[in-house]
Order: structure tokens, then C-alpha cells, then sequence
């Protein structure tokens, strides 16, 4: 079955704070103050999935300069690594070292990188250690994300979702509160196949759909400096199509977007000047622009609806 969506899209408004952030901050200060300290995640932070169901199609990478594009926005933003499996956040933002305990030890303050929170079981292991748990303990650590974590006043918190559709992202879809996910995905039509069940997953539990980002989707050539489709195109337009959802943008391969990566360094911070760069702000943009509509969905103007 379709997921059901965010409705009538409008015109990105950038730099205006979502409903959930404006209402965060006209509780008296002390309130907030309070329930910053206590772990969890605020009733009133976005919560988006960055999921695809395929793997290696540029998941993280999108997480982490979405994530960057909302901080440059002047947005308070957090970023999970849900993926115990193949954790690789901490890469991404120059950040390997294990995290801070106050007193309790069960009791996690998240690091920040350059602005940004960031979580991730990376930071909890000796490195290379691969991970072998079951199901039922994966899904407990999962949980553990959200129940440990002080993650204080938060706008955005975006989930690196990992590959595939098992345990893990079920029940992450349950526990994690999803105001929405954006659906990564890579022009091919084998690509397609696995966003697809995806979607039925978060369709299953009721996860509105914010848009879909097309990663990889052409490469311009430094010699001839026309586009070539190496991935085939069109994929992301005609799955947004299929699901009557917004493709949010369409982020070229650019050798600067890996290099970055292995940097630490996020391509928006970066090279904000990169096709890649824009087309990921471009996209922050419209999800600010759609979840601040999300959380207005008592308003007369809009209301989520089941397709
Ligand atoms: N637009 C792009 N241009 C060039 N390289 C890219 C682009 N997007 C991602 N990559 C590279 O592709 C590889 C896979 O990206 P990434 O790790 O973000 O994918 P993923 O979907 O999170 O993978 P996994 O399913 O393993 O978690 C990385 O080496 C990354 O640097
Ligand atoms: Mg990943
Ligand atoms: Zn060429």
C-alpha cells in the first residue's frame, strides 16, 4: 500500500523556523530549560528518516549535509546513526572519538561537530570491531538512541537510516516518533525496487512521505561539460510520480562529494558552491517548507492524507 503524504506543497520559505521550533521557544525558558536536560527526544523536534531501502546510494551522505544545510539555516539539529551494522557518521564529520558520560552512565550527551549533534555506536566500540547482534538486542540499542540520549532543544533530528527493511527499521519507525522521511534513491530502476518496499514499511506505520532525493543522478563531464547519465535517469521523477510525492532535488556525482566525505568535511560547509552543495540546501529548503506545514496540521489549510 502507498504511504500517505505531506499535502499541497508551497514555496520554500528559508530561514523561518519550523511550527515545532517557534513553539519550543515560547515556553517559559525554565520548562525548556528542564526538559533539555532530561534524555530523550522533545515532543516538539522534527523527527525524519533518511531512509532507502537500497544500500550505498548515498543515505549518509545526504543525512549529514541536509543536517548541515539546517544548521547553516539556524536550525538546532541532530543527527542519528541508526546504522549498527555499518556505522559511518562519525567518519563524515572528523568525529571517531567516544562520547561524554556524565555521572550516570547510562546517561549519553551526544558530541557536537561544528554545530551539529551527532550520535552514532560507532562512538561506542573499538574501531573495526565488526558488529554481530541479534535482532531483539540490535532493536534494544535502537531504543536506547532515544531513551539515553540528551539530545535538548532540538529543531531537526534526522535518521541515517541503514540499508534494507528488516527489525532495525521497523522498529525505528515505531519507537522514533517520525514526524516524515525523505526517501534517497538512485536513478535506476533496481534502485527504485527497494525504495518501494521502503515506503510500504513506513506506510505500515503510518510515516508521511516528505519527498524523495535523487542522488547520484548525472555527472558533468570536465571535458566536454555536458551531463552524463551513468545511472540511467529519471528514476526519482518517476517514483515521485507513482506516489504523488515531491522530488525535493537531484543531487549530481561529484568526485568533491566523496572527497568531502572521506575528509570529514560536509560538501555544504565546504564547497558550498558545488551543484551538489546547492542541490542539498535546495532540498533543506523545501523540507523546512513541508515539515513546518506537517506540524500546522491542525490548521484548516492542510491535513496529511492516507492514499
Ligand atoms: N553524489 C555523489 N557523488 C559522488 N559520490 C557520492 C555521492 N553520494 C554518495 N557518494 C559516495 O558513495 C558512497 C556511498 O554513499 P553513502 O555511504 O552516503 O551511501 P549509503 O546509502 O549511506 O550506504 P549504506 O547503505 O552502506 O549505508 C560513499 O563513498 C560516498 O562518498
Ligand atoms: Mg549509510
Ligand atoms: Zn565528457
Amino acid at each position: 500500500m502507498p504511504p500517505h503524504t505531506v499535502d499541497s506543497p508551497t514555496p520554500s520559505t528559508p530561514g523561518s523556523a519550523p511550527r515545532n521550533a517557534s513553539s519550543a521557544s515560547s515556553q517559559p525558558r525554565s520548562s525548556v530549560q528542564q526538559a533539555s536536560k532530561q534524555c530523550g527526544v522533545h515532543p516538539d523536534t522534527c523527527v525524519i528518516a533518511i531512509a532507502s531501502g537500497k544500500g550505498g546510494v548515498g543515505k549518509t551522505t545526504t543525512a549529514v549535509n541536509l543536517g548541515f544545510a539546517l544548521s547553516d539555516k539556524g536550525f538546532k539539529v541532530g543527527i542519528l546513526d541508526a546504522d549498527l551494522f555499518g556505522p559511518s557518521i562519525p567518519l563524515l564529520v572528523s568525529r571517531t572519538e567516544p562520547i561524554e558520560h556524565p555521572r550516570a552512565t547510562d546517561v549519553v550527551v551526544p558530541p557536537t561537530f561544528a554545530g551539529v549533534k551527532v550520535i552514532s555506536i560507532a562512538m561506542f566500540q573499538k574501531k573495526q570491531s565488526p558488529n554481530v547482534w541479534r535482532g531483539p538486542m540490535a532493536g534494544s540499542m535502537v531504543k536506547q538512541f532515544f531513551t539515553n540520549v540528551q539530545w535538548g532543544e532540538l529543531d531537526y533530528l534526522l535518521i541515517d537510516y541503514p540499508p534494507g527493511t528488516s527489525d532495525i527499521q521497523l522498529t525505528l519507525s515505531q519507537v522514533a516518533r517520525l514526524t516524515g522521511a525523505v526517501l534517497v534513491t538512485t536513478p535506476q530502476d533496481v534502485a527504485l525496487l527497494d525504495v518501494e518496499k521502503a515506503m510500504a514499511m513506513l506506510a505500515m506505520t503510518k510515516v508521511p512521505i516528505i519527498g524523495i532525493i535523487e542522488t547520484m543522478s548525472h555527472f558533468i563531464c570536465s571535458n566536454c561539460q555536458t551531463q552524463h547519465y551513468l545511472f540511467l535517469s529519471g528514476g526519482g521523477e518517476k517514483l515521485a510520480k507513482k506516489y504523488d510525492v515531491p522530488m525535493l532535488a537531484q543531487i549530481p556525482m561529484e568526485s568533491r562529494i566523496a572527497l568531502t566525505s572521506d575528509r570529514g568535511l560536509p560538501l555544504v560547509r565546504r564547497f558550498p558552491q558545488a551543484d551538489g552543495a546547492v542541490a542539498y540546501v535546495k532540498a533543506a529548503e523545501s523540507i523546512i517548507s513541508k515539515t513546518s506545514k506537517a506540524t500546522e496540521a491542525n490548521d484548516d489549510n492542510f491535513h496529511l492524507r492516507w492514499k
